[in-house]
C-alpha cells in the first residue's frame, strides 16, 4: 500500500488514573467475590474509581495537560479534540465540548466517538486521517472513562473488571515520509448489542423509575461470547494490519493491546507468535478502563522508556459495539 504523503506523528502523551485504588479484596467486600477468583480469571488485582464528584472531563483535562506538555507546544496551536468515551459527563454536549473550555482552547473542531474499548483507536484513526487531509495540524486524541458511573455493584461478573482512567496524546502533522501513524484499520459488527451493552438511557428505554428498579443504567456483558470473539478478532485485525503494510508479527517492538483480561492477551501472544515481553501490559493495576486503556498503556510504557526512536508499536483493541480496531506507529 502507497504511504500517505503527509505523516502524522504523537509528539506528546499522557494519562491520569484517579487517587481512590481498590484492591481485589476491597471488592470482595462489596460483591461475593474473592482476589484468587478475579486474577486467575482476568488478571486484575486492583482499580482506581474516580471520587464522587470527579467527572470523565475532570480525568480526561489531567491527562491532556501533562500530553500538551510533554509535546512542548502552545496549546493554542491544537485546532482538534477527540475525545473517545463511553461514559460522557452528560449525553450532551459531548465531552470534547466540555474540554474545549476547561483547557482554554478556541472555538475549535471538538466531538467525541463512541466505540467502546475501541474508542482511542478510532480516535487517532479519525484524528490521523483528518491531519493527513491538510485541513488541521495539532490534535488532541483523548480516552477517559467512569467505567465506575455504570458498573452495578451487585453484579460481581462485571463490577470486578472495570476501572476509572483517562489517557491523552497530541498528534501533529510532519512532513517526513514513513514516520508516526503509518495507518489504521477500524470494525464493526452491530447485529447482537447485547453482548456487551447499558440497555436504558437512551432512545429504546429512555430513564423512568422502572429502568432504574430493573438496574438497566448498567453494563451488561456475555462475558463468555466476548471473550471468544476478543481473542478471534484482535488476532485477525493484528495480522490484517501487518500485511497491510507488509510487516510481519517479528519486526514489531512493542504491542499495546487493549486491557481487558490477561487469558485474551495471552492467546494474542499465542496467536502471534509473540513472547510476552513484546506487550506492555498493565491490566493488574488498572482493570478494564474500556476507551482509556490503550492510550493508559502507551503513556505508561513510554514513560518507562520502553518505545525508542524508530520502534514499531501495534496498538489493537475490541469492545462493545462490537468494534475493533488496530494503529501500526513508527515511532519518529
Ligand atoms: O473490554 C471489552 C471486552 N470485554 C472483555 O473482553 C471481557 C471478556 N470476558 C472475560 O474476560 C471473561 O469471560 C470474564 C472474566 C468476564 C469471566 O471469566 P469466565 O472464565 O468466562 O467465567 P464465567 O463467566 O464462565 O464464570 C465462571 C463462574 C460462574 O459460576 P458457575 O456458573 O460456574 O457456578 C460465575 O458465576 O464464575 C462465577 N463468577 C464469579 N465468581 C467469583 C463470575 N464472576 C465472578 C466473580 N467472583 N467476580
Amino acid at each position: 500500500m502507497s504511504q500517505p504523503t503527509r505523516s502524522v506523528i504523537i509528539t506528546g502523551t499522557g494519562s491520569y488514573s484517579p487517587a481512590k485504588v481498590l484492591t481485589n479484596d476491597d471488592m470482595s467486600k462489596i460483591v461475593d467475590t474473592s482476589d484468587e477468583w478475579i486474577r486467575t480469571r482476568s488478571g486484575i488485582s486492583e482499580r482506581c474509581f474516580a471520587a464522587q464528584g470527579e467527572k470523565t472531563s475532570d480525568m480526561a483535562v489531567a491527562a491532556a495537560e501533562k500530553a500538551i506538555l510533554a509535546a512542548g507546544i502552545d496549546r493554542s496551536d491544537i485546532d482538534l479534540i477527540i475525545v473517545a468515551t463511553m461514559t460522557p459527563d452528560m449525553p450532551f454536549p459531548s465531552t470534547a465540548c466540555i474540554l474545549q473550555s476547561k483547557l482554554g482552547l478556541g472555538n475549535i473542531t471538538a466531538f467525541d466517538i463512541q466505540a467502546a474499548c475501541s474508542g482511542f483507536i478510532y480516535a487517532l484513526n479519525t484524528g490521523s486521517n483528518m491531519l493527513r487531509s491538510g485541513a488541521y495540524k495539532k490534535a488532541l486524541i483523548i480516552g477517559a472513562e467512569k467505567m465506575s458511573s455504570i458498573l452495578d455493584f451487585q453484579d460481581r461478573t462485571t463490577c470486578v473488571l472495570f476501572g476509572d482512567a483517562a489517557s491523552a496524546i497530541i498528534i501533529e502533522a510532519s512532513e517526513t515520509a514513513g514516520v508516526g501513524v503509518l495507518g489504521s484499520i477500524a470494525g464493526s459488527d452491530g447485529s447482537d448489542p447485547s453482548l456487551l451493552y447499558q440497555p436504558a438511557g437512551g432512545s429504546t428505554i429512555p430513564p423512568s423509575h422502572e429502568s432504574i428498579d430493573a438496574r438497566q443504567h448498567f453494563i451488561k456483558m456475555n462475558g463468555k461470547e466476548i471473550f471468544k470473539q476478543a481473542v478471534r478478532v484482535m488476532g485477525q485485525v493484528s495480522s490484517d494490519i501487518l500485511k497491510q503494510y507488509s510487516f510481519t508479527s517479528d519486526q514489531i517492538d512493542l504491542l499495546i493491546p487493549h486491557q481487558a483480561n490477561m487469558r485474551i492477551i495471552d492467546s494474542l501472544a499465542k496467536r502471534m507468535k509473540l513472547p510476552l515481553e513484546k506487550f506492555h501490559n498493565n491490566l493488574d493495576r488498572f482493570g478494564n478502563t474500556s476507551g482509556a486503556s490503550v492510550g493508559l498503556a502507551l503513556d505508561e510504557a513510554y514513560q518507562m522508556g520502553r518505545i525508542q526512536s524508530g520502534d514499531l508499536i501495534l496498538l489493537v483493541a475490541f469492545g462493545a459495539g462490537l468494534t475493533w480496531g488496530a494503529s501500526l506507529i513508527k515511532w519518529q
